[in-house]
């Protein structure tokens, strides 16, 4: 274990005023590390992209797991009148064998019941088990702590963040999975063993795996293998897919799109440090509390950044930049200074320089725009007035910016 400084000592010290953000240039995406700059969406593709994803793989979120030896799915059941008759529902075991092991979760998928032809869909990972998303009675209960037990017993208790009904009105279908069941999120040795890298490399330490990967890695390959598994659905469209994520899921969310270009549209909601907020203004969270608070979401070398923070040569603009030129989605909260709203918005407006060699705006603004007011383009952003949270207000802009890219229902 690294010696750190204790957690209360860092949090005491963080900067929640904006006269207090330091003076710093957001680094540009565009140049290379050659000093050149891209000139056009081929060099951007071909040339600097590569650079920035490798540089987030080596140094951020570590590298994608390698597929096991075999992945397959069982429909466990079929609901035809769900969500009062609106939705079909299925429950499907998604299971990786790997050396004589496995690892398997359990995927929640809504089907909008009176679609004509194929539908939208999104995608995203729960906090607390799918059974806690939902006031269905049925559903079955997921999401393991490693010593067996669930992370919540109480059904129905975040029906709030995942407004189904509402969603499969929109003409969208939505899956879910409890992050959990990739990756147990404790920093403990179990956890290591009983995600997708322990059944992948069983011979390995934690540390070992550590310096090459990440939960946070983890559950946005995740997302992509739930992606795989949809496109059997003969009523989902997958080249109109929606990756969702709300605070350490939103960061997830990020680089799931970042890393699986079958995502259209990305959904980044109070993601905060990691995600969309950008390091260098030192307003809220900082990379020396992440990666003391939660060492196994980033490869184990992201911490030699800790206090570098304002002198970073990069920032989270690259990484948003790596969406580009399709849909990013960012989402904050007037009181969720903790995530820095303006880092957040800022990230977008930077990484719009990347989308405008494809002849898109980005960003649609150049000022944070007021609590509740929706910018709407391939970049959008909205400030909700409340806590940190993902509420139908979060989802009700998503869906409407998704809708542009993908039509109406
Ligand atoms: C903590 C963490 C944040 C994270 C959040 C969450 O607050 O510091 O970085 O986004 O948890 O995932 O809820």
């Amino acid at each position: 274990m690294k010696k750190r400084r204790p957690l209360d000592t860092i949090i005491a010290e963080l900067n929640y005023e904006e006269s207090g953000v330091p003076s710093r240039e957001v680094p540009c995406a565009l140049i290379m590390n050659n000093g050149r700059k891209v000139l056009n969406a081929w060099e951007w593709m071909n040339l600097r992209r590569p650079e920035i994803l490798d540089f987030y793989r080596n140094e951020v979120f570590g590298a994608s797991p390698a597929m096991p030896e075999t992945m397959s799915y069982e429909i466990l059941n079929v609901k035809n009148d769900a969500l009062d008759g609106r939705a079909i529902r299925k429950e499907i075991r998604i299971s990786f064998f790997h050396q004589g092991s496995c690892r398997s979760w359990v995927m929640l998928l809504y089907i909008p019941k009176d679609a004509k032809g194929k539908v939208p869909v999104t995608v995203g990972l729960n906090f607390r088990g799918n059974h806690t998303t939902t006031a269905e009675s049925d559903v079955i209960m997921t999401g393991k702590k490693c010593d067996g037990e669930l992370v919540e017993d109480q059904r129905a208790a975040q029906c709030e963040r995942w407004e189904f009904a509402r969603i499969i009105d929109r003409g969208f279908a939505s899956a879910t999975v409890c992050y959990h069941d990739i990756f147990p999120d404790f920093a403990t040795e179990e956890a290591w063993e009983q995600s997708i890298y322990g059944l992948l490399f069983p011979e390995k330490s934690p540390e070992e795996l550590n310096e090459k990967f990440s939960a946070i890695g983890a559950w946005s390959w995740g997302l992509s293998r739930m992606l795989d598994v949809l496109s059997s659905e003969d009523k989902i469209d997958c080249s109109k897919v929606m990756v969702t994520g709300h605070s350490r899921l939103g960061k997830t969310a990020l680089w799931a799109g970042a890393n699986d270009p079958r995502f259209g549209v990305v959904v980044s909601n109070d993601s905060g440090h990691g995600g969309a907020a950008l390091f260098r203004r030192c307003l809220g969270e900082n990379i020396e509390v992440l990666v003391t608070n939660f060492p196994h979401w980033f490869v184990s070398g992201f911490d030699k950044y800790a206090g570098k923070d304002a002198d970073l040569k990069f920032d989270q603009n690259f990484l948003l930049s790596l969406i580009a030129p399709r849909m990013l989605c960012i989402g904050s909260a007037t009181e969720d200074l903790w995530a820095d709203p303006k880092g957040e918005f800022l990230a977008g407006v930077h990484a719009s320089e990347v989308y405008r060699l494809f002849g898109a705006e980005g960003m649609p603004a150049a000022s944070h725009p007021a609590a509740d007011v929706n910018v709407t383009g391939e970049i959008s952003y909205h400030m909700r007035t409340g806590a940190h949270n993902i509420l139908w207000q979060d989802w009700d802009h998503y869906l409407s910016a998704a809708e542009t890219v993908f039509g109406r229902k």
